[in-house]
């Protein structure tokens, strides 16, 4: 797939009206609906900074959720608005619609340097299902088209990829930072290449193994998904996480690795326990021999001190998906250390978004990684090597 893609800075944006797609899919409090994380939002800010230095108006929008085509007020993007208005210093404009009356009459008159937000873009079933007519109604407020949402360049919907169709296309900083750092890393990566896989499911990034084995000198799995891979090799694993039908692939991919000359570590130790809860006692066992009755929460002491190890010697790191239960003080160590030797590392540290980015932020580290993708599921299809749709339709350089 090209990642070589026209920027703002490829096109002249003066006196133009520019459709900006940002991810402000922020987590928000259940209870009061307030953002209780605005990391997307200030990771928008450079290229809307930009956009309206260069004289540009803006129309700036995106999805928050899932409403699945209905109008749901608790998803409202009013909030984001408000928090983006004081990040810029300067109004946001906010439409009670997205493409209707008071979209049209707002972008209408919305002058050089001002910036207005459209209402969560999947209130309209017309976005997930990448309709032309909603994505046409989108394209014409702009007269140019610019992709900012990192986050959802994996999904084909109407405002990452359906409106490229109807105005010149180009990425915003954001995304060209995130395919510049992550394409790097998988292109021409510092070597040693280190790739830490965590999280609770092996099928999740079955891709991403495979992409991976052809790039990595030493893939390190550990979370909920290395069980799957200690049954696979003979293991017992109690009550964990197991995928039963994935065990062929997991031992495919033993075998792989071993063909292709890629070290391939898996836990040696588990701390494991009797039922999944904050107050569960840790017991460390074998993590081939996790006893009868007994769920593994996180790896042991041995494995974080090989993983470290591993790390150490790395020259760069991409991970994805926490190594236990992090949201657990008892099960944090492994995930911690691991953040730890990250952020102690002289190598390029890359850590994917979703579970992984909350895991480093919460403990910590953020601010000592080379790079925290802002996308989730977007950063997954990423590894895998997979066409990304929102970054396909954008003009090529
Ligand atoms: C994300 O949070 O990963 C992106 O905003 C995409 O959201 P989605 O999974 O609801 O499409």
């Amino acid at each position: 797939m090209n990642y070589n893609k026209k920027t703002v800075r490829d096109v002249d944006v003066k006196g133009k009206k520019v459709l900006c797609r940002c991810d402000f899919n922020v987590p928000q409090d259940k209870a009061t609906g307030a953002i209780t994380d605005d990391q997307r939002i200030v990771a928008a800010l450079p290229t809307l900074r930009y956009l309206l230095e260069q004289g540009a108006a803006v129309i700036a929008c995106s999805h928050l959720g899932k409403p699945k085509g209905e109008w749901k007020q608790s998803l409202s993007l009013a909030p984001v608005a408000q928090r983006l208005g004081q990040l810029l210093g300067q109004e946001v404009i906010f439409a009670q619609d997205i493409v209707g009356e008071d979209a049209q009459g707002k972008a209408a008159g919305l002058q050089p340097g001002q910036i207005m937000l459209l209402e969560n873009l999947r209130f309209d079933p017309g976005e997930e299902k990448n309709d032309p007519a909603f994505a046409k109604a989108l394209a014409s407020l702009a007269d140019i088209y610019v992709s900012d949402a990192f986050g959802t360049v994996h999904r084909a919907h109407a405002s990452t990829a359906g409106v490229a169709a109807y105005l010149p296309a180009v990425s915003g900083f954001l995304i060209q930072k995130e395919l510049e750092i992550m394409g790097g890393a998988i292109a021409h990566p510092k070597r040693p290449l280190v790739a830490i896989l965590g999280g609770a499911k092996v099928s999740s990034k079955i891709g991403v193994i495979h992409n991976l084995l052809d790039v990595a000198d030493t893939i390190l799995i550990g979370g909920g998904m290395a069980y799957t891979f200690a049954k696979a090799l003979g293991g017992s694993v109690g009550t964990s996480l197991l995928e039963e039908d994935r065990l062929d692939y997991c031992r495919e991919m033993v075998d792989k690795a071993k063909a292709k000359g890629v070290e391939f570590l898996l836990p040696v130790d588990t701390l494991c326990a009797a039922q999944f809860s904050a107050d569960a006692q840790p017991e460390l066992v074998d993590a081939m021999a996790i006893p009868d009755g007994r769920m593994g929460m996180d790896i042991g002491p041995k494995t974080i001190a090989r993983f470290t190890q591993a790390v150490q010697g790395a020259g760069t790191v991409i991970w994805n998906g926490p190594m236990g239960v992090f949201e657990f003080p008892a099960f944090a160590e492994g995930t911690r250390a691991l953040a730890r030797a990250l952020a102690e590392s002289e190598a390029i540290t890359i850590v994917g978004g979703g579970d992984s980015a909350a895991a480093v932020a919460q403990l910590g580290y953020a601010d000592r990684m080379t790079h925290i993708s802002t996308g989730g599921g977007a950063s997954l299809e990423f590894l895998e090597g997979k066409e990304l749709p929102g970054v396909a339709c954008l003009l090529d350089k």
